[in-house]
């Protein structure tokens, strides 16, 4: 059984980038121990991560990622657990950097990790929206006669 998931974070200060490798390094160190693999990018003030692997070991590695000072709206963007392949088998946490401004290509990646930030940050907050109506409504339909 392996689970996956997939989140989207930005750094909470700058992060230059021996920084970088040094959070991929350390990474990697915890997750060959907790067979987890996975890959981590890094784009303009931005994160994105695959993790993978023993379900339990994926959750407790998640629950410290989310509680490290270094970065902030820690937003999970997919969640799958199954009989399923590693999609990063032979990556105990591949990092990517892709601010390296001299390479244009990047350029293209940079900007479509930024729109999935946005996107995510505009679906998590209309979820809210969502929620609030449907608990203002479930309450005021409770109140009534
Ligand atoms: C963006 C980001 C990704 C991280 N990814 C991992 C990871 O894949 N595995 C891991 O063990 N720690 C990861 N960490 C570090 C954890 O937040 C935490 O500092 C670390 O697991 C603590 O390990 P230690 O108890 O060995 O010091 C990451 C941190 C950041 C900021």
């Amino acid at each position: 059984m392996l689970k996956r998931i997939r989140y989207i974070s930005e750094f909470s200060h700058a992060l230059g980038p021996d920084e970088l490798r040094q959070v991929a390094a350390d990474s990697a160190r915890n997750n060959k121990r907790d067979q987890i693999t996975g890959l981590l990018i890094s784009a303009g003030k931005l994160f994105f991560q695959l993790l993978e692997g023993p379900p339990a070991a994926v959750d407790e590695c998640y629950r410290r990622i989310k509680e490290d000072p270094r970065h902030t709206n820690v937003l999970l963007l997919a969640m799958e657990v199954g009989d399923m392949e590693r999609l990063c088998p032979d990556w105990d946490m591949k990092g990517i950097d892709l601010n390296d401004e001299s390479q244009e290509r990047l350029e293209l990646l940079r900007g479509v990790m930024l729109s999935i930030h946005i996107q995510q940050m505009a679906t998590d907050r209309l979820r809210l929206a969502l929620e609030e109506a449907v608990w203002t409504e479930f309450l005021r339909v409770g109140e009534e006669p």
